[in-house]
């Protein structure tokens, strides 16, 4: 039995108990029954793509027909892919942060599996938030594919209530059209953006998240919104069919109705290993959906949640006040302190400040790591600094997946930086680059890790230097 085959019997296998069909999973998935029929049984031309793998796991994790990491990982693999497909925040997130949590899967004839699954009991570790996947009409509840009240939940949202108030301000009294939340993986964004947009919700007449976790394409997500805004298509003489009717179509039903729509995780149509903000091919798309809600004049907002600034971004920013970027910085000591309130750590003021500054204030870091000192360490904080291990288990994985994604030319600059403990001038790295890139090649590269704000200015001057968490990371796991 082939790969393929093999994997067509998993899922057949793992799907039955459900009672749910191929064709739910096909609908599930977003492709049409034939073609996903085609697609496992190799018998079209298209084989299934690395985003439709995905998305088959995902969906039957959601149905709670995976429950265990480890039946993941054996799909996975029997289809040639690891662990490492999915990123650390969709294994932290639902619907798989409910692996293992779970009774185990029934065998496919044994009675007694529940499904769907009730959400166990057991919280994860780091208690990650909810976000809906798919797009979602938040309001009016014209068609209700989420639970908003459920799925973004918000009750443990800590802090930040001046940026939220000032975003909201932009947002209502300064009609900003584009608002980007910016900032390294496990900083808050999606957390950030769901209080906003139900901040915000009651001056919008409709409201839409959408996750671009699954990388869905432009011409898709168009598409989505039009059957969401226009549900009585068949009373359209002539349905938008080109990308730019769509987007046309879309900015005049902006006009007249206001719409919050958020889209999470824009890094995700984003190339990986290349300068920052260059879209993958298929989705250049979506840069123009930025350019057309950025230039047009209408009464509706987006928010995008993003770890590196898209190209188009920075020309609206230099063309409009009504495009703006919020830059997220990790909590600071008090902060930090105060959001680990909860977890029964102990250490002198010192020691909490370090620990903060291990993990430059990031909260997802800072809440694994608090998990850690709590179950092993007796909530010693001392007694963890003393180890000098602060990247381990789900950090170490945040941070490989995001150093991944640097071109070569930026690892190296993360090198040279993190090799000196103080801030590094300009004129130094144009002497670590002198054999290997132009002055030029060596901007582009600084200026690619500032758009993922990896790296920090000293003052005014062209001195710069690494996130502490960053530098810890280069200088444990990549110097020699
Ligand atoms: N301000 C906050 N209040 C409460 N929890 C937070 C806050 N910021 C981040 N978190 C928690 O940290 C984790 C990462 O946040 P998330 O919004 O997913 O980050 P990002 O989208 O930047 O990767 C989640 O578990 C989230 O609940
Ligand atoms: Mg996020």
């Amino acid at each position: 039995m082939n790969g393929l085959e093999q994997f067509r019997k998993k899922i057949q296998e793992y799907r039955r108990p459900t009672g749910k069909s191929q064709k739910d999973l096909a609908q599930a998935v977003g492709l049409h029954p034939n073609v996903l029929s085609n697609k496992l049984n190799a018998s079209g031309s298209t084989l299934l793509t690395y985003p439709e793998i995905k998305r088959i796991i995902f969906v039957l994790v959601e149905w709670g027909a995976i429950r265990e990491k480890a039946e993941v990982i054996e799909l996975l693999s029997i289809i040639g892919r690891d662990a490492g497909i999915f990123t650390p925040e969709e294994w932290l997130n639902p619907p798989f942060d409910q692996l293992d949590r779970l009774p185990k899967t029934s065998p496919p004839d044994a009675p007694g599996g529940q499904y769907p699954p009730q959400p166990g009991a057991i919280k994860y570790k780091a208690e990650v938030n909810n976000t809906p996947d798919d797009i979602t009409l938040i309001k009016p509840h014209l068609r209700h594919h989420a639970d908003w009240e459920r799925a973004l939940d918000v009750s443990n949202f800590f802090g930040h209530s001046i940026d939220l108030d000032l975003l909201e301000d932009s947002i209502t009294n300064k009609q900003a059209r584009i608002i980007l939340l910016l900032g390294m993986a496990g900083l808050g964004k999606t957390i950030l953006a769901s209080k906003l947009a139900k901040q915000a919700e009651k001056h919008f007449k409709h409201v839409i998240w959408r996750s671009l976790r699954a990388s869905p394409r432009p011409g898709q997500l168009l598409n989505d919104l039009f059957e969401l805004f226009e549900p009585n298509v068949a009373a359209y003489a002539h349905p938008p069919e080109t990308l730019t009717e769509k987007l046309n179509w879309l900015i005049s039903f902006l006009e007249n109705n206001a719409c919050l729509i958020v889209l999470d995780g824009y890094e995700n149509i984003l190339q990986a290993a290349n300068r920052a903000g260059i879209y993958q091919a298929g989705f250049e798309g979506f840069g123009d959906l930025l350019t057309y809600f950025g230039q047009s004049h209408h009464q509706s907002c987006l928010i995008i949640t993003s770890r590196e600034k898209p190209n188009e971004i920075i020309a609206l920013e230099s063309n409009t006040p009504l495009m703006q970027t919020h830059v997220l910085a990790g909590l600071n000591y008090i902060e930090a302190q105060e959001f680990l309130k909860s977890q029964n750590l102990h250490g002198t003021q010192e020691e909490w400040n370090e620990l903060v500054t291990q993990y430059s204030g990031n909260p997802l870091a800072l809440k694994l790591g608090a998990w850690t000192i709590r179950e092993v360490f007796g909530g010693n904080i001392p007694d963890f600094l003393h180890l000098n291990e602060p990247i381990f288990g789900d950090i170490k994985l945040m941070l490989d997946q995001q150093f991944r994604r640097l071109s070569p030319a930026e690892q190296e600059m993360m090198f040279w930086l993190a090799s000196e403990k103080e801030p590094v001038a300009l004129e130094k790295l144009e002497e670590y680059s002198k054999s290997t890139s132009s002055r030029l090649q060596l901007i582009e590269t600084l200026e690619s890790l500032f758009r993922r704000t990896f790296i920090e200015r000293e003052g005014d001057r062209p001195l710069f230097k690494l996130q502490p968490i960053l530098r810890e990371y280069i200088t444990k796991f990549y110097s020699n």
